[in-house]
């Protein structure tokens, strides 16, 4: 490639980023909900965490569902009639707002339920950027982007694009996730994102019975291995029966059962993510 089409690609490449970053202006911070190991419960806590910051603390919160070929964020909220609104003549997307507070946008929009979206990489990357690039957010406390799993295309288009706060790794506590999370550091190491700490999901169950905790995995190793390689815990998540009911009953389980014990487990991380997010924002300011 000559010196000035890279020159030309390299600009194409910083309008993108800028578009992105403007569409974002009024989003105060973005995280991203990653783990490299398929099934450990990205979108679950994505979808939860989203709707504990609404219930708890009030937030306007954006959940954007970056996976191209899965998109679950609108099942995993129980909705399946909703949409964005689209301005084709000003190319603007404006996200469904499907609980008062909650804006959600879903590649899943742009396709029928049982038709996969089959896509090359470098179409991926173009789908995602122009998705971003279109999205109206509008003013929101807190966009949380529920990404599919490992670090293909669509999640390195996204985290190189996007301002990011930075990244919340979801684990399982099964000794094979180790390799995983270390994998996750390192990609953020790599694309300079700081982050923000370790969900450890599925940790314990209660049994309905006595209330007795048990550990279907295993002991639980997150906040270990949190300690190992230095990044913060932000919590432990039970398994919980009710969340793939509520899923059904087409409600976010937050929401739905919003007094249960389980419901303040995930208070408990949104509270540590947002002191972690205010100091950062302190940190940044000084
Ligand atoms: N804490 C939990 N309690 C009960 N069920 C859960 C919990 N977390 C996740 N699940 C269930 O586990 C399954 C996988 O969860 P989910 O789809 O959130 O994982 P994921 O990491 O997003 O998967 P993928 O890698 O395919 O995107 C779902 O059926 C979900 O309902
Ligand atoms: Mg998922």
């Amino acid at each position: 490639m000559s010196k000035e089409n890279e020159e030309q690609l390299e600009s194409a490449f910083e309008k993108v980023k800028e578009e992105i970053k403007n569409k974002l202006k009024f989003v105060d911070h973005k995280i991203a909900i990653l783990s490299n190991k398929g099934g450990v419960g990205k979108t679950t806590v994505a979808v939860n965490l989203a709707a504990a910051f609404v219930a708890f603390y009030g937030m306007d919160v954006a959940l954007l569902d970056v996976d191209i070929h899965g998109p679950n964020v609108p099942k995993a909220l129980g909705l399946s009639n909703v949409a964005p609104r689209v301005d084709e003549e000003k190319n603007v997307i404006y996200p469904a707002v499907v609980f008062p507070r909650l804006a959600v946008m879903s590649m899943s929009y742009m396709a029928k339920d049982e038709d996969p979206i089959v896509l090359r990489g470098p179409l991926k990357t173009s789908y995602i950027n122009s998705i971003l690039q279109a999205t109206d957010w509008g003013r929101r406390d807190l966009l949380i982007a529920d990404c599919p799993p490992g670090t293909g295309d669509e999640i390195l288009t996204f985290i190189q694009d996007t301002p990011l706060d930075g990244i919340v790794i979801v684990t399982a506590p099964d000794p094979l996730s180790e390799m995983d999370v270390k994998k996750a550091i390192n990609f953020g190491k790599l694309l300079k994102v700081e982050i923000l700490g370790i969900i450890e999901n599925m940790s314990y169950m209660k049994c309905p019975h006595c209330g007795e905790e048990i550990e279907p995995f295993g002991e639980s190793i997150g906040e270990e291995m949190a300690n190992k390689f230095d990044v913060p815990f932000l919590g432990k998540l039970p398994f919980d029966p009710n969340v793939s009911r509520s899923v059904r009953e087409g409600k976010p389980f937050v929401l739905n059962y919003l007094d249960s014990s389980t419901a303040k487990e995930f208070e408990k991380v949104t509270k540590k993510i947002l002191s972690i997010l205010t100091s950062k924002e302190k940190r940044a300011a000084t």
